[in-house]
């Protein structure tokens, strides 16, 4: 390779030396400064070009987003914004780019635009910023696990189960549309689809996690995952990146310290990696809300937020104590939550969580013990309660900001009790049969959770739109690109 990456020019002191980069120009200004990106860095690289042994050819092709080869010397700069520069011998143009059709140009777009033309914004410095912190935090996670000898495990992304029971699933189907078959009682006959059988994408890998955590123990699945909700909201996609661990011999305790420990350590490791897109999104943040009146401002910028929850232990809760908490908290007594809250047993909403996390704890919150109506149908059940109350072994994290981060739970592994659950939530055990097959067959107590990808790097980049975090959203009415 004849160049060098523009981020190992920018720290070196070996000035004098000849070197060539290629990357694309981001803007030129009075016929001589050329700022170039690669995108090995968030920073630009200065050329200072000779503007009389320059090519006119050459001249007239250098707008922002051309594709450029610079030749010189790397020196130290003459002008204030930056430590080294090239001094241009020679500037080649790669790829041109056409100044009037070129979207991105050198001046403030709205992220709104941005998501417009997301084929385009990577090459801006907030998305090269986002996305090598998103980058760190999938390699963190995969290294978190690898040391602590869990096993990834590829799950399918094709399934004949709703994991979820939530019934919101996309479904995989080769029949012609227009020309459905249908059985003898005039259902849609899956037969003679591809599977030969009805299939969707998966909602999550858990129920195939488990029958891997009871042969290796503890495991682990990383890919994408699916929901066909009508969310519109700035924190769901209808397609996102799910992190799912399951232990074996896990009981919800356990559970929620691996949870703790792998969020914490792998926000450690975006401070300790990703100071330079740290910084620049602290700023960015800092930017954003000067336009917002003081109230809704943070009270702690990114980087200080982020170190905030890797220093502090989590507060863990109780669903009935937290009810207690939202039925006497004052958007509750004044009437000012949606949905208020007037008994035992109601979903707690994201207003509700929100109280929690940012008013109430002010820091990541981890509740457990739902009542066992509204989670899914293979939690742990506890013991009913002195109340005659029926909650399970189920924990969610709260986060400041987010909302839900991480959903799991200790597994019901008693097959009667499982089964007569499945029942009762209308899920056919017939189906579902090599799952029980691991409460049939040396089954043992384990846990495991969800981490939401893409919310994890919401709270790592401090922006708030989940769509600007994934490089190619997909929400309801949108799978562009
Ligand atoms: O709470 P959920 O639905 O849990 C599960 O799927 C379990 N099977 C996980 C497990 O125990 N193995 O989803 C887990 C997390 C949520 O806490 C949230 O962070 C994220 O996935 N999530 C979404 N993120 C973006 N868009 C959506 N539509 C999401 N739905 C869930
Ligand atoms: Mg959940």
């Amino acid at each position: 390779m004849e160049h060098t990456r523009i981020n190992r020019l920018l720290k070196t002191d070996e000035f004098g030396q000849e070197v060539i980069v290629k990357g694309w120009v981001r803007t030129f200004r009075n016929n001589q400064f050329i700022a170039i990106n690669d995108g090995s860095s968030i920073n630009n690289i200065q050329a200072v070009i000779d503007f009389a042994n320059t090519p006119a050819e050459v001249m007239k092709k250098i707008h922002t987003g051309a594709a450029v080869r610079v030749k010189g010397t790397l020196i130290e700069s003459q002008g204030k914004g930056q430590r080294v520069e090239i001094k241009a011998s020679e500037v080649h143009i790669i790829g041109e780019a056409d100044p009037d059709r070129y979207p991105l140009q050198p001046k403030k777009h709205s992220l709104e635009f941005l998501r417009e033309i997301a084929h385009l914004r990577f090459r801006t410095g907030t998305f090269n910023a986002i996305f090598k912190v998103r980058n760190a935090l999938s390699f963190a996670i995969h290294k978190f696990f690898n040391e602590r000898e869990f096993v990834y495990i590829h799950t399918p992304i094709v399934t004949g189960s709703d994991a979820e029971g939530a019934g919101e699933m996309f479904r995989v189907t080769t029949l012609d549309l227009n020309n459905v078959p249908r059985t003898d009682t005039g259902e849609v006959d899956f037969k003679q689809d591809f599977f030969g059988k009805s299939t969707n994408l998966t909602v999550s890998g858990q129920l195939n996690g488990e029958l891997a955590a009871l042969a290796f123990g503890n495991i682990y699945t990383f890919g994408p995952t699916f929901r066909a909700e009508n969310s519109n909201t700035t924190r769901h996609l209808a397609e996102f990146w799910m992190i799912e661990p399951e232990m074996a011999f896990y009981e919800l305790e356990d559970n929620m310290d691996l949870a703790e420990d792998l969020l914490k350590n792998v926000l450690q490791y975006v401070l300790d990696h990703c100071p330079e897109e740290l910084e620049f999104l602290k700023n960015r943040l800092l930017e954003e809300e000067k336009s917002k009146p003081q109230k809704d401002r943070s009270e702690h910028n990114l980087i200080d937020k982020i170190k905030f929850v890797v220093d502090n232990k989590f507060e863990r809760v109780s669903y009935t104590d937290a009810v207690d908490i939202l039925k006497r908290s004052k958007p509750n007594q004044k009437k000012q939550f949606k949905y208020p809250i007037e008994s035992w047993g109601a979903d707690l909403q994201s207003e509700h969580e929100r109280y929690l996390v940012e008013k109430h704890y002010k820091k990541p919150v981890i509740l457990t013990d739902y009542p066992r109506d509204i989670k899914a149908f293979y939690m742990k059940q506890n013991p009913t309660d002195e109340n005659g109350n029926q909650t399970v072994r189920a924990m969610d994290i709260l986060f400041p900001g987010i909302g839900e981060m991480v959903g799991g739970s200790q597994r019901e592994e008693n097959l009667e009790k499982l089964i007569t659950r499945m029942e009762e939530v209308g899920i056919p055990q017939k189906e579902m049969d090599w799952f029980l097959d691991t409460r049939r067959f040396g089954s043992v107590p384990h846990s495991g959770f969800g981490v939401g990808f893409e919310r994890l790097v919401l709270f790592a980049t401090g922006m708030s739109n989940i769509r600007d975090v994934i490089p190619f959203p997909r929400t309801p009415n949108n799978a562009e690109f």
